[in-house]
């Protein structure tokens, strides 16, 4: 697993917020954007993030959130779902509006367990935005390609993200399947694709599982379920990658306000096996 926090990237003090700004802003969703950001000063520029690793963001007035990278390179890019006042803040911002960042922070996606394996990305609604640098790294991989399946899942047609992008890494020779919980949109288009849980798309895939490495982000509820499918087909716990979601503080394993059992997410994850993290995720309340 990678080292925990890129403290040359925050210039030596990771609680100090850094000044950034929106670059640029793209609506995915009714309640989700995506924000590629630029420090102000291009002095505190920093070097790619891994992908998997998150930031912590600040919209003005609100306070600071955990945010997943959604691209590493060429851009610095979050996608932000409103669930609540400082998502929504985030939300809210606009092309030229400043943001506090601190980061990156967090283990991040193992892309050194995808050689010679096959690969199962499995994303439920906006957890697909922590995987997209990994699957962006996959998809430019001439040997991972043909090796690589990613399953989609959202609530509704209107919930799914990167649309256009989804497109292009299936025609880019990824298998890519996606589904979602109800078929028939309130409002856009109606959806003539695939409707189900994303845990029923594990049977188009076609995967030896003694040498597959899965990578899993979604709710809670949905990764506890891929987990266990994928371990019903033979997938074992210690290849499963899962990205675990607690309340967050300070990021840097001082506050404990994310512990888990005895592991710090900010610290020893968020990204984590599975034959860690799915105990721990199994308890509640915990
Ligand atoms: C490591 C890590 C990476 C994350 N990456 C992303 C990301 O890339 N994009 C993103 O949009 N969010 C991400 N999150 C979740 C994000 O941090 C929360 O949505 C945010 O903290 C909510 O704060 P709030 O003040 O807006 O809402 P709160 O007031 O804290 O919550 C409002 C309501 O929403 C619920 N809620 C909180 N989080 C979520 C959630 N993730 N999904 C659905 N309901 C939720 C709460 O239970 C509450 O009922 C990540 C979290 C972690 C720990
Ligand atoms: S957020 Fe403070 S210890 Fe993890």
């Amino acid at each position: 697993m990678n080292a925990t926090v890129n403290a040359a990237s925050s210039h030596g003090a990771p609680m100090a917020p850094r000044r950034w700004r929106v670059h640029e802003r793209r609506a995915e969703t009714a309640d989700t954007v995506t924000i590629v950001i630029v420090p102000d000063d291009p002095s505190q520029a920093i070097d790619p993030p891994r992908p998997g690793q998150f930031a912590m963001l600040s919209a003005w007035g609100a306070h600071e959130i955990p945010v997943s990278y959604s691209a590493v390179e060429p851009s610095i890019e979050h996608t932000v779902r409103s669930v609540g006042p400082a998502s929504e803040a985030v939300f809210e911002l606009r092309v030229g509006d400043p943001l506090g960042v601190r980061g990156p922070f967090g283990t991040g996606w193992d892309l050194g367990v995808t050689d010679d394996r096959d690969v199962v990305v499995v994303a439920g609604g906006i957890g697909l935005a922590p995987l997209r640098p990994l699957v962006r790294a996959l998809v430019d991989d001439d040997a991972a390609r043909g090796r690589t399946s990613v399953l989609i899942g959202a609530r509704t047609p209107a919930e799914v993200c990167f649309g256009a992008e989804i497109a292009e890494w299936s025609e880019r020779g990824l298998t890519v399947e996606v589904t979602v919980d109800a078929a028939v949109p309130t409002t856009g288009p109606r959806w003539h694709g695939r409707v189900g849980l994303v845990t029923r798309l594990l049977d188009l895939v076609d995967v030896d599982p003694r040498r597959t490495t899965a990578f899993v982000c979604g709710p809670e509820v949905m990764m506890r379920a891929s987990v266990h499918a994928l371990g019903q087909r033979g997938v074992g716990a210690e290849s499963i990658l899962v990205s675990g979601e607690r309340n967050m503080k300070c990021a840097i394993g001082h506050c404990g306000h994310c512990q888990l059992g005895g592991q710090l997410l900010c610290r020893d994850g968020a990204v984590m096996p599975a034959s860690i993290l799915g105990p721990l995720m199994a308890v509640r309340e915990l």
